[in-house]
């Protein structure tokens, strides 16, 4: 059958975190329009856009994805944001350590402002400057298995896994 826009199953708010410049914003570009910009601008306050999903039994789920600004002056209020997420894509940058070592910090403020039960991804994402890589797959897969973390590395210059990433949290939360 033909489904209008507002014609879906279930609805479901997933937020974008991690540290400034990690690539938030462009995840959610690529996933939601197939876009990606190379100069893009450091987020101030909250964006959202929404993406709908067919899941393997015929659900369309309808994602709505908040990005937030890694900076920390440009962040809007957190229990607004995390109100009502069911999932979280925890997002560092594979050539930037630093934003990999801040994963803790990202984690701890779930646990102050998120529900327990939501369902995380940690995204190691730019895996397309491979000659730059300051994390290796295995520090990101191990961290993942002791938080209880999915994971998974993304680029969302070249589109690899960015597609994969959002869909296993939806179908994860579904
Ligand atoms: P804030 O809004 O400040 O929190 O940053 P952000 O995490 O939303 O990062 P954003 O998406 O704005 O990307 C920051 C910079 O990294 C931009 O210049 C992007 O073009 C670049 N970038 C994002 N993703 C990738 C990627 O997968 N590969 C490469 N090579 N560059 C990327």
């Amino acid at each position: 059958r033909s489904r209008s826009d507002d014609d879906y199953d279930l609805l479901m708010k997933v937020v974008l975190i991690g540290d400034s410049g990690v690539g938030k914003t462009n995840c959610l570009s690529r996933f939601c329009r197939n876009e990606f910009q190379t100069n893009s601008k450091p987020t101030i306050g909250v964006e959202f856009a929404t993406k709908q999903l067919t899941m393997g039994n015929g659900d369309l789920v309808k994602c709505q994805i908040w990005d937030t600004a890694g900076q920390e002056r440009y962040r809007a209020i957190t229990n607004a944001y995390y109100r009502g997420a069911v999932g979280a894509l925890l997002v560092y940058d594979v050539t930037r350590r630093k934003t990999f070592e801040s994963i803790e910090r990202w984690l701890r403020e779930l646990r102050e402002h998120a529900s327990a039960d939501m369902v995380v991804m940690l995204v190691g994402n730019k895996t397309d400057l491979e000659t730059q890589r300051e994390v290796s797959v295995q520090d990101g897969q191990d961290i993942a298995k002791r938080e209880g973390l999915l994971f998974l590395e993304t680029s969302a210059l070249d589109g690899s896994n960015v597609e994969e990433a959002f869909t296993r949290v939806a179908t994860e939360i579904h």
